[in-house]
């Protein structure tokens, strides 16, 4: 791994410490995050050592701080595919161009050529969006290694969906309550070698086949803390059920611009050696720069629980 020293901190905006540490995470060193704050820091963790008990404690935390950072993470792919399996299933991604070559559980974002060839897809995700919201069984949480770390910080944005729903003015939860948010990935397609000679017309189709529109409720609940939980993206949700378009498109356009405001988002920072995990119940991220004059290389891993993404809609065996 070629790595540049850790920058300084994550960023965090709020104060003080929250809820105790899980007892079956007590031979680990844990940092629970300032109130308000997103992300417990768990060091001196081997994937080896994980067992059942564990894995849930973990869980545990991720469900109540919303993230996880796993530091002094030197692993190869096998340990880091291990310490995915430990916490729950490892997804193997629907679409190939993403997967490394040696291990189809793990996405590959990245600009650097490996054996000499291309490898997954140069930049993902720039977008404010919750990790496979476009499928009827979304993806519980997403796991991130930093690979290869370019010179500038490479941040990524991640946004309170619990915060952005509690602080909805009255008028705007009350046309929220009972709709559902249309859901839509088509559009963040990534143009491969294949698809030479082929019209936009005919990959937007051919992407339709492959993964269809779906709706969710705009407001959902966490299964486990039954948090509200604004669950609307500006990167993948296109409309609302059953509105007239002029309609859905200013609703859209109000929940986008009441929920991406300072006071929700948590800007973090990639350091070496360490991985996140996080729940896409109630977090969207945005990626930060492509990076295109500089080197970065990040494996992402999704991992199902066993859970119900909402009350309603079964989670754990997704379809990707
Ligand atoms: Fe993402």
């Amino acid at each position: 791994m070629v790595a540049r020293p850790s920058p300084p901190e994550v960023i965090l905006s709020m104060s003080s410490t929250t809820s105790p540490i899980p007892a079956c995470l007590s031979s680990l060193d844990v940092e629970l995050p300032l109130v308000g704050g997103i992300g417990a820091r768990i060091a001196g963790l081997l994937p080896e050592a994980i067992t059942a008990e564990i894995a849930a404690g973990i869980r545990k935390l991720v469900y109540e701080h919303k993230m996880v950072y796993f530091q002094g993470m030197d692993l190869d792919d096998e340990r880091y595919i291990k310490l995915a399996g430990r916490i729950g299933r490892p997804q193997v991604y629907f679409q190939e161009n993403y997967h490394h070559p040696d291990h189809p559980e793990i996405f590959v974002s990245s600009n650097l050529p490996f054996r000499g060839q291309k490898i997954g897809v140069a930049g993902t995700g720039a977008y404010w969006h919750s990790d496979c919201s476009f499928f009827g069984q979304p993806l519980s949480m997403t796991m991130i290694s930093p690979r290869v770390l370019p010179e500038a910080d490479r941040k990524t944005k991640f946004l309170d969906l619990n915060a952005a729903f509690e602080a909805l003015p009255e008028e705007l939860r009350s046309r929220l309550e009972n709709v559902r948010a249309v859901h839509e990935a088509k559009w963040r397609y990534k143009v491969q070698p294949s698809d030479v000679d082929k019209s936009l017309t005919e990959l937007l189709a051919a992407f339709d086949e492959m993964a269809p529109a779906v709706t969710h409720p705009a407001i959902t609940q966490h299964p486990v803390n039954g948090r509200k939980l604004l669950y609307v993206s500006s990167g993948f949700v296109v409309g609302f059920e059953g509105l007239p378009k002029v309609e859905s498109d200013e609703l859209l356009q109000a929940v986008f611009k009441h929920m991406e405001r300072e006071q929700f988002i948590q800007t973090h920072v990639w350091r070496a050696h360490e991985v996140t995990l996080w729940d896409n119940r109630q977090l969207n991220h945005c990626a930060g720069d492509k990076y295109e004059k500089d080197h970065s290389t990040s494996y992402r891993i999704g991992v199902y629980d066993k859970l119900d993404f909402y009350p309603g809609v079964q989670g754990g065996e997704g379809p990707c």
